[in-house]
């Protein structure tokens, strides 16, 4: 008989939890008290608010897999800035060459020699020619949805149903009761997303062929697994399709490696012989430092060459001012170079395995209708008992009031997750003993809300 939740028992549970963390965060609750005053809703940034602590939690300093907090408490970090410091927190050879940068030059608009050696690297691990750099994943996304526009002279782009892709204006849309239309919350948008875009679920083939056969459609923006919905993988077959069924349509493919970079030091492209006609990347590549890059091949730079008004070319909507900053290229040299290396990845993928084996015997153990789901070193429990074919199901199944206690337990017992989900990802110093902690506590949480209810099972008491 599988573990049912006790909804009373959970909003008991949660309140101890905020009592606890308010009593253990003294000095997070002055500064964000303070932050009232000049920053809206006492945070810089508005997904700051997202928490489940009553308040964030203030940072002193990070360093490699965990930071402390102001309260001087130290925390293991599986959310590393929810991708963002998935090379670890400062990684030294980043530092030391960030540092050097900082004194000869972070910005000129000119070419510095490290370029070379990122877009050289950058084409061996994904196989695409030519690569520009932006500043973050968001922008590398704009920029390749304008060119696949410009090049395929088509109006639409086609996403796929709770995918995200950074705030670009063009993929904050879902399909709501199956009818295409803004994704809620979608704060406003310039048009309505519905005349920009095509969404689908993933993994549907015939709506994959019917949306491209009208032969409007200037680029698929995939992430090659979707991860910001939980991980839901590609089914048997599912990237040949698209891959063919893009080609057959004139219409060109942009993986957006941004988190499933995660699955290798060539992402998902490399591990899984992906041919996209365009990737999009950011977040980790500069270990830190903004950073973000997106490529293509020979025939998308024909096309461009053919038709681009290089008079134009600083206000053309691509590109921008600190974009190939010398800061940026050192950061993302050293970190490609030195943090995310095949080594790194040795040492993470395993570790994420551990982690998914750890949770698979809690939910094994208080027979929870959970699935643990993983994709090279991020891995993440989904409160369903099947993985999700699509990201409607996945999003069928979220339970914010659950997830918002999970965190919160982690969060007092040391541990960071990815807020908005419970996924968790390795970076290069995080250890076994992290991970085991990790099992531990999330047993504690589960076994405080469902152990007890398993125990009144055992004594033959009520159930619900
Ligand atoms: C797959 C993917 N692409 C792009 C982005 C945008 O990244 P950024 O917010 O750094 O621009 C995100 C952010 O979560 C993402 O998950």
């Amino acid at each position: 008989m599988t573990a049912t939740l006790d909804r009373a028992l959970l909003g008991t549970l949660f309140a101890a939890e905020q009592a606890r963390f308010v009593a253990e965060h003294p000095r997070s609750g002055a500064l964000s008290e303070l932050a009232q005053a000049h920053l809206l809703d006492g945070v810089p940034m508005n997904w700051m608010t997202r928490w489940a602590s009553p308040y964030p939690v203030w940072v002193r300093e990070a360093h490699g897999a965990s930071f402390t907090c102001v309260d001087g408490l130290t925390y293991i970090d599986f959310c590393l800035g929810d991708t963002g410091a998935m090379a670890g927190h400062s990684p030294p050879a980043t530092v030391a060459a960030a540092q050097r940068q900082l004194e000869l030059g972070i910005t000129t608009m000119l070419p510095t020699e490290d370029c070379l050696w990122v877009a050289e690297e950058l084409s061996r691990r994904f196989g695409l020619r030519y690569w520009q750099v932006a500043l973050t994943a968001t922008d590398a996304n704009r920029f390749a949805v304008r060119l696949a526009r410009h090049v395929t002279r088509r109006p639409k782009i086609l996403v796929f149903n709770y995918s995200y892709h950074g705030s670009v204006d063009e993929t904050i849309i879902t399909l709501n009761d199956g009818v295409p239309g803004p994704k809620p919350g979608n704060a406003g948008p310039p048009v309505d997303p519905t005349i920009t875009t095509k969404v689908i679920e993933w993994n549907d083939l015939p709506a994959l062929e019917e949306a491209l056969a009208p032969r409007d459609v200037a680029c698929v923006l995939a992430e090659p697994a979707l991860t910001n919905i939980g991980i839901v993988l590609p089914e048997p077959g599912y990237h040949d399709a698209l891959r063919r069924l893009t080609r057959e349509t004139g219409t060109l493919l942009v993986i957006d490696e941004t988190h499933t970079i995660c699955a290798g030091p060539g992402g998902c492209t490399q591990v899984w012989d992906l041919a996209p006609d365009m990737i999009t990347l950011g977040k980790p590549i500069g270990g830190g430092v903004p950073s973000a890059v997106y490529g293509f091949g020979p025939a998308i730079a024909d096309l461009i060459h053919a038709d681009w008004d290089y008079h134009a070319t600083d206000e053309c909507g691509i590109g921008g001012t600190l974009a190939g900053n010398a800061l940026t290229l050192a950061a993302m040299r050293a970190t490609l170079g030195e943090v995310l290396t095949e080594a790194a990845f040795a040492h993470t993928i395993p570790l994420a395995a551990r982690w998914a084996d750890g949770v698979q015997s809690v939910i094994d153990e208080e027979r929870l209708p959970w699935v643990v789901k993983r994709l090279g070193c991020r891995a993440e429990y989904w409160p369903r008992p099947v993985p999700p074919k699509n990201g409607g199901e996945a999003a069928a199944a979220e339970d914010e009031q659950l997830d918002r206690y999970l965190h919160l337990s982690m969060l007092n017992r040391g541990i960071l997750m990815t807020p908005f989900h419970n996924m968790a990802l390795m970076a290069p110093q995080t250890t076994a003993a992290d991970v085991d902690r990790h099992t531990e506590v999330l047993r504690e949480a589960v076994v405080a809300l469902f152990g007890r209810r398993a125990a009144k099972r055992a004594g033959g008491t009520a159930d619900c």
